[in-house]
Formats: structure tokens, C-alpha cells, sequence
């Protein structure tokens, strides 16, 4: 066991002053800060606009999405007193001056109404989501599964504009292809998304698994470079040779949600994962650069504390980073966290002390954490993908009170490639094993160690990660078959939630405090909501996100939901209005 104590201050804080929300209000009427109607030639009075407004010296953007009448309302909870830049998120559409100035006041609501212009072909293509580029493009649907349908797509590391926008013939694309099989895949997006930002070679230095590229020679590989060269813009094309087609815009329900953006400030960042803690407070890895981060949603303010020295890759030649990868609050209020993919570390941040206590795993361990249900704060499960064939995977449960490893077991996931992608638990501490390769769900007896598997509805649905309640219901994500999905350990029965398009791919899932849960969804920017009565909404976020994990707050009394956004080093709160 090490420990040591890693602290930064004051550089970091960043005060962004929201008031705080005891009790959050309908948006509109007296209790709004700022209001107005959103209009265009075409459409007149328009639904589901997503409106973003940004203080003068915050970076902070928050945003509410226009109603059935084209009416947008800011409460005043969400909207201090200054000058705002107003923004718009409709695809197809923009805003003809660019971003609007309003001032807010203390007294009657501000107004300002928005009249959209129709976007041009190229701006449109800027506003297309992953998905909506996916969806667009013309191909078979065996050349789409072959561009989407595998864990890290070129849909992962950035958005797909790049992609469609570069000239690369099919020869051209192989080694562009070698080149990205070189990154790290969850620390490349501190080279940038889009063309908002990119790489200097220090960064690269650090995102690059290996120095050498091969270039593929694979026929897999083969194909995908020949489709993607038939609907990027080579061979002289100055535009693409299909329509652009955008995703619905949100209506009814969809419509009624606060979601505020939150930039970690410092940059560049790799917020993978997150977790609130039972006071409302945010906590996240940094598994690009080695910190812990805390945000205070009430105040605004934010603060980081370095990982242990101990604790970066000690592998020769290896330019993997091992930052942290996940966090979870125990019921003690301490801060667990596991190092990058496939690294020997984990332990716990303990807020009261600052400090860390850390240990050594048994073997290379995946890198996502298990739930601490109401009492749970000594035990963590996790499995070893790396241990060599024909060892089976094999689960570990750390007791931290016993300083060492307690529980070692095969994990049975039948099939040919056992994976537990997420790894679980149940309020008694079974492991439940999200097998990513074939498409079921382990559930492994803390006692006993047998496990009993169960498989998806969907077949190959690539169940990905996900959140069990305190009552044994485990939510995931499935995402090659873009459905949400509910797990329920009594009966052994599983649930799907369809997505409303193809390829919307299910990343994450998580319970609600109601009976119901949500899913982050990977590529189209949504995020997804299921009611008890299975009922989905689909969220609109103000920015592009990369999915990770949905966290729901556990300390709220209205449902609250929180995002990391990896690839934009931000993290998102979503405050639904019903
Ligand atoms: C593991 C993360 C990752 C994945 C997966 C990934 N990329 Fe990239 N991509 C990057 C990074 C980092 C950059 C910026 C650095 C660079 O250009 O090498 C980039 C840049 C690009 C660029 C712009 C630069 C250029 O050379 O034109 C294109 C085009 C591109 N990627 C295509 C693809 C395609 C096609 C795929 C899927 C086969 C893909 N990417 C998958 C990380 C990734």
C-alpha cells in the first residue's frame, strides 16, 4: 500500500457564480430571466431550437430548447445578471449574424426573438452529427456495419465532419487508417474535434500508443478505405454526392430540459468518467494528464488534486497514459478510482484527508468501476482480460479493509470471447458482468463463485456499460443494437428500449430515482431518457458529446444528470423540466 498527497489550488478555481437550486421552477413566465420566440421563412414559428446562452467572462453555456410555440424561456436560477451571447442549435438552420448580444437583468425578463436563415449545404454538413452523417450517406448496410459496428469506430476518438471532409482515395486512407490505430483511444481527443482545435506534437507525444504506424493490409480494412473514399470528397468532388439529412428536431417532452455546459479549465483534459457524490458534488478522472477533479454544482467552483506518483505507466516503450479512468463515491463519501485500460492500480481519494491510499491489483485489470450501494465502501470487483489463453477471465474482489484480494473466480460468460466490458454489482455484492463479445449478462455469486449467464433479447447487441439499483435492476447500454436495456436480477429478465434511428449506438445506462433510467448515446448527441412505463425521450444536447457514462444525482430531489464529455473536456448536467 502507498499513499501520497497531491493538492493544486487557486490556480484552477473558476467561480461561475450559479445561483443555487433548491427547488427548480417551469421555465417560463415571471420566474424567467430571458424569453423570445425562434422563427424561420420556412417553418414560421419553430419547435425544438436548442437556445445557448453564454455570460460575458464564463465559459459556462446553458440551454433550453423552444416549445410547440416557438417560445424559449431561461428561469432565473440558471441566468445571473450580465451580458449573454445567444446561440442556436438547429441543423438546417442558422443564426444570419451569427451570435446575438442580450443583456439580463434583475428585473422584468429579457427578450429577444431569433429569426433563422436557412443553412447553406456546408453548414450543414459543420451541424451534422456522427450518426446523421451515417445515416446520410448512401452504402449497403454491410458496408455500414463495418464503418459503425465495432467498439472504437472512426466515430470515437472525433466527430465524423474530418472524415467526409478530407480527399483521401481508397489507397490514401489505408495509412491515415495505420496512423489512427497509433492513438490511445480514450486520450486522442485532446488533439481536437472537428476543426476547432488540434494537435501540437507535445500532446501527440502523449496520445500515441506506439510510434510506428503499419498501414493494414487486411481486407476489412480494405473496404472500409474504398467505401469511405466513395462518399468523402476525393477524386475532385466539391461537395458530397448525396442529401444531408439531419435527425428530427426535439419535440413535446423532449423540449422541457435545462442542460448546462461546464468546461473543466484546465486544458487540455480527458474527462473519461464521473460521479456525484451524496452531496451533490461532481467528482471526475482526468485519464489523459493524472488528476482528480471536483466540481461544486452550486457554486460553480472547481478544484483538482494530482494522482499518486505511483501511479503512471511503468511499461518500457509504452506511451500509454494512465491517468484515471473511472470514479465512483462509496457510501463513505470516499472517491475510488481505477488507472487507464488494462493498468495494475486502483484505490480511493478520501475527500476529509486529501489523501490517497492505493493498491496493487493482481493482474491488468479493465478499467470500469463497480456501484457502491448503501453500505458498500470496502469491496471492488473487477476482471482481468489479459490473463493468457486458455486461462479463462477471471473476477477479483479487492477488500480494502483487508488490504489484498479476497475473492478470485472464473467468470462462466459462455461464448468465445468472455469480456466483461462493465463490471457490476448487486446491493449483495454479486458481480454482474456485461459481456460485451457475447452479448450477455453474468451475474457471479460473491459466495459461492458460480455464475449463471443470461443472454441479450438482441442478439450480438454488445451490452456496454451500465448502473444495477438498489433493488437489483441493472441498467445498460447495448450498443450494436442501439437500445437501452433493463436487467432484472430476481427474474433473470431482460428489457429493450429501442432508439428512435439506426446507429444511434447505446453507450452507458443508468437508473433513475422513479423506476425508469437513461442512456447516453453515442454519435448522435442525444441523450436518451426511459420512463418507468418505457416511454423514451430524447435529449438534444447544446454541444457535441461523446458518450460515456450517465450519472444520476444521487443527492437530488428533482432527477438530475450528469455526462463527462471527453472529446470537448467538458462536463453536462441535465435538469429535465417534467
Ligand atoms: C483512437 C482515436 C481515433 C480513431 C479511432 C480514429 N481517429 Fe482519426 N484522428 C485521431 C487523431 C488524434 C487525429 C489528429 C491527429 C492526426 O491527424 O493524426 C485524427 C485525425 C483524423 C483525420 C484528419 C487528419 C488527416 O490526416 O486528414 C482524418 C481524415 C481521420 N482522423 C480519419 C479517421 C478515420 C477514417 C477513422 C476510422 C478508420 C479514424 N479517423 C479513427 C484519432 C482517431
Amino acid at each position: 500500500m502507498t499513499s501520497r498527497l497531491g493538492l493544486l489550488v487557486g490556480g484552477v478555481a473558476v467561480v461561475l457564480a450559479l445561483a443555487p437550486i433548491p427547488a427548480l421552477v417551469r421555465a417560463q413566465g415571471s420566474t424567467s430571466a430571458l424569453t423570445g420566440a425562434v422563427r424561420s421563412q420556412a417553418e414560421g414559428l419553430m419547435e425544438g431550437v436548442v437556445v445557448i446562452a453564454t455570460r460575458d467572462g464564463s465559459a459556462v453555456m446553458t440551454s433550453v430548447t423552444t416549445n410547440e410555440r416557438g417560445e424559449y424561456a431561461f428561469p432565473r436560477t440558471h441566468l445571473e445578471k450580465g451580458t449573454y451571447r445567444i446561440a442556436i442549435r438547429a441543423a438546417g438552420y442558422v443564426l444570419p449574424e451569427g451570435d446575438r448580444p442580450v443583456q439580463v437583468g434583475n428585473g422584468a425578463p429579457a427578450r429577444l426573438d431569433l429569426s433563422l436563415q436557412t443553412a447553406t449545404k456546408d453548414q450543414l454538413a459543420h451541424q451534422l452529427t456522427t450518426v446523421e452523417w451515417w445515416n446520410s450517406m448512401p452504402g449497403t448496410a454491410a458496408q455500414k456495419d463495418l464503418l459503425v459496428r465495432t467498439m472504437v469506430n472512426c466515430g470515437f476518438c472525433h466527430d465524423m465532419e474530418r472524415v467526409m471532409r478530407s480527399r483521401y482515395t481508397a489507397d490514401q486512407f489505408l495509412p491515415v487508417m495505420g496512423r489512427m490505430s497509433t492513438y490511445a483511444a480514450d486520450n486522442s481527443s485532446a488533439c481536437g474535434v472537428g476543426s476547432a482545435r488540434h494537435c501540437d506534437t507535445k500532446t501527440l507525444g502523449r496520445v500515441q500508443v506506439q510510434s510506428a504506424a503499419q498501414v493494414p493490409t487486411d481486407e476489412r480494412s480494405k473496404a472500409l478505405a474504398a467505401y469511405l473514399a466513395s462518399v468523402n470528397l476525393s477524386g475532385g468532388r466539391t461537395t458530397w454526392n448525396f442529401p444531408l439529412t439531419p435527425m428530427p428536431r426535439p419535440k413535446g417532452k423532449a423540449t422541457r430540459a435545462i442542460v448546462t455546459v461546464f468546461p473543466i479549465p484546465r486544458q487540455p483534459s480527458v474527462i473519461h468518467d464521473l460521479t456525484v457524490d451524496r452531496q451533490g458534488q461532481v467528482w471526475y478522472g482526468d485519464s489523459g494528464w493524472g488528476y482528480l477533479g471536483k466540481l461544486e454544482p452550486k457554486t460553480g467552483k472547481f478544484r483538482e488534486y494530482e494522482t499518486p506518483q505511483s501511479w503512471p505507466d511503468p511499461r518500457p516503450g509504452f506511451k500509454r497514459i494512465v491517468g484515471i479512468q473511472d470514479v465512483e463515491a462509496d457510501a463513505d463519501g470516499r472517491i475510488w478510482a481505477v488507472t487507464g485500460f488494462l493498468g495494475t492500480k486502483s484505490g480511493y481519494f478520501d475527500p476529509r484527508t486529501e489523501k490517497w491510499t492505493t493498491f496493487d491489483m493482481p493482474a491488468p485489470v479493465w478499467a470500469f468501476l463497480p456501484a457502491f450501494h448503501k453500505g458498500q465502501s470496502t469491496t471492488l470487483w473487477s476482471t482481468a482480460t489479459t490473463a493468457p489463453a486458455p486461462a479463462p477471465l477471471t473476477a477479483f474482489r479487492l477488500n480494502a479493509a483487508l488490504g489484498k484480494v479476497d475473492v478470485t473466480t472464473p467468470v462462466g460468460e459462455p461464448g468465445g470471447r468472455p469480456f466483461c466490458y462493465q463490471v457490476e454489482r448487486d446491493p449483495h455484492d454479486n458481480m454482474i458482468c456485461a459481456g460485451f463479445y457475447n452479448s450477455n449478462i453474468v451475474v457471479v455469486d460473491a459466495k459461492t463463485g458460480k455464475s449463471r449467464a443470461y443472454p441479450t433479447p438482441t442478439p450480438n447487441a454488445g451490452p456496454r456499460r451500465g448502473r444495477a439499483d438498489d433493488d437489483g435492476h441493472f441498467w445498460f447500454g447495448e450498443f450494436l443494437a442501439d437500445k437501452a436495456a433493463v436487467f432484472d436480477i430476481a427474474t433473470g429478465s431482460i428489457r429493450e428500449f429501442p432508439f428512435s434511428a439506426k446507429y444511434m449506438s447505446a453507450y452507458a445506462a443508468a437508473p433513475d430515482h422513479h423506476g425508469g433510467g437513461w442512456a447516453s448515446s453515442t454519435g448522435s448527441d442525444r441523450v436518451v431518457r426511459i420512463d418507468r412505463n418505457g416511454t423514451t425521450t430524447e435529449y438534444l444536447m447544446p454541444v457535441y458529446y461523446d458518450a460515456r457514462k450517465v450519472v444520476v444525482d444521487p443527492s437530488a430531489s428533482r432527477t438530475t444528470v450528469w455526462l463527462p464529455n471527453k472529446n470537448l473536456s467538458q462536463l453536462i448536467r441535465i435538469e429535465p423540466l417534467d
